[in-house]
């Protein structure tokens, strides 16, 4: 690790176009909210990093998702939504004396990456920067904030859509609201940050311009690809933001050698590792932590919801759903089952339509069935958790198995076949 670097993350505007009762950065992608997003790409540097999320609208459901989901994260509450630079003077009790550098985006761009943010802090490092602002260039770049270059190519000041002149607008690059700041000299302009600008507000740009007045040195790093600082707004972007989420990793994993029959269809979060020579068929939905290992065959229709651990040459089939699940080598689940909270062993078979019970619902607890090598589970059984089964065990189809079964054992509680010889003719005969 590196030296320590802090983070502050926007999060306290009202996300008005969401059209939603719950706040912008807490609406997900992958299940797992935007703001969650940022704070991974921050985590993931190479450095001794802590963030604070300055929380206002929804404060209270934001700061609940923070405290359980990371403890260490800080939040500061901007009580009224005066700017972007007000919000971030809601840091300065927190860091007064900090002496590294602090990095600011915003709770609601999730395609930010980490080696983007390291790149800009690595530029800012380099070249002494003193405040270092991530631009982009966009074809239409409407509703950005415009960076002001002088003649010799400086960063002066940053000029907003609604303050700027007809030929600023014609300015194709842009803030993207990330910056990377050396604290100790950048934190003196936030109390002088003044609001006379048309929206009234409170604007962080404005400390580029303080920031040169003041003869530090401000410098402007690139970002080419301009999806990274895809903010979102309303529940269109948030689409928009899943497609180029997915695509970006789908692309990632074809690189790398999986075969994805259909991209348009397939939804892959970015935190699940898939290897070379697997096959993933159309419309299969894998959110969250999955490991797959390769000659794997995965869906069609298959969704993962997390922590599966998949390993070489398994088959997942056709509306099965797997959760927390470990399955060892060249195992089968084919068709229309459920798995949840299960290790299972190698070269297991388990039939179509087996259900693994694994929640209690008057308990609310969850338990977990371990089923060992080669064993075979007959069509539309339920292993009701907690179970074991052990090496080369057979369970009859439709059986409900509740109970541990011993290696080489053949299991079945279904009732004993019952047949009424020639029943269908005597009923004839009844209703004559
Ligand atoms: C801001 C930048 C603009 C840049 C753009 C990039 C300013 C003045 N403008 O504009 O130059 O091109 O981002 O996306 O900074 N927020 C608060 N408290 C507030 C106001 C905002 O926490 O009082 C948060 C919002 O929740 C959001 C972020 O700050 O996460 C950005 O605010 P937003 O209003 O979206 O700024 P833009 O107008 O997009
Ligand atoms: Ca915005």
């Amino acid at each position: 690790m590196e030296k320590e670097i802090r983070a502050i993350i926007l999060g306290a505007g009202k996300g008005t176009r969401m059209k939603s009762s719950v706040p912008k950065v807490l609406h997900e992608i992958f299940s797992k909210p935007l703001i969650s997003w940022v704070l991974d790409a921050i985590n993931r540097l190479p450095y001794e990093s802590e963030s604070i999320v300055v929380i206002g609208h929804g404060a209270h459901d934001v700061e609940e998702y923070l405290n359980t989901n990371y403890k260490y994260v800080k939040t500061t509450l901007q009580k009224e939504q005066l700017g972007t630079g007000h919000a971030v003077s809601q840091a300065l009790p927190i860091l007064h004396d900090f002496r590294g550098e602090v990095i600011i985006t915003c709770g609601d761009t999730p395609l930010i990456t980490t080696e983007t943010l390291n790149r800009l802090i690595k530029y800012h490092q380099n070249n002494n920067s003193d405040l270092t602002v991530l631009t982009t260039m966009f074809e239409n770049p409407f509703g950005y904030g415009r960076i002001i270059r002088s003649t010799k190519g400086e960063v002066m000041r940053i000029v907003e859509e609604k303050d700027a002149t007809e030929s600023q607008k014609e300015i194709k690059e842009v803030n993207t609201g990330v910056y990377c700041l050396n604290w100790s000299k950048i934190r003196k302009a936030f109390s002088e940050l003044k609001n006379n600008n048309s929206q009234g507000e409170y604007y962080l740009t404005d400390i580029i311009k303080w920031a040169r007045d003041n003869s530090y040195t401000v410098l402007g790093c690139s970002v080419k690809d301009n999806s990274e600082t895809f903010g979102i707004n309303s529940r269109m972007d948030l689409a928009k933001a899943t497609s180029i989420m997915k695509n970006r990793h789908l692309k990632a994993l074809m690189e790398k050698g999986v075969t994805i029959v259909d991209p348009t269809t397939t939804y892959i979060s970015p935190e699940t590792t898939i290897e070379a020579d697997t096959i993933v068929y159309p419309n299969t939905y894998i959110e969250g932590k999955n490991k797959i290992a390769k000659f794997c065959k995965i869906g069609p229709m298959a969704r993962l919801r997390g922590n599966c651990d998949i390993a070489e040459g398994v088959k997942i089939g056709n509306f099965v759903e797997l959760k927390n699940a470990k399955i060892a080598k060249n195992s089968n689940v084919c068709h229309l089952s459920y798995v949840g909270d299960a290790i299972i062993g190698s070269n297991v078979n388990i039939g179509a339509g087996t259900i693994f019970a694994n929640y209690n619902s008057i308990t609310k607890e969850k338990k977990q069935s371990k089923l060992l090598d080669n064993v075979s589970i007959g069509s539309n059984s339920v292993i009701v958790a907690p179970v074991e089964i052990k090496q080369n065990a057979f369970v009859a189809a439709q059986s409900c198995i509740t109970k541990d079964i011993e290696a080489n054992s053949l299991a079945m509680n279904r009732s004993p076949q019952k047949e009424v010889k020639n029943w269908v003719i005597n009923k004839k005969g009844e209703n004559k």
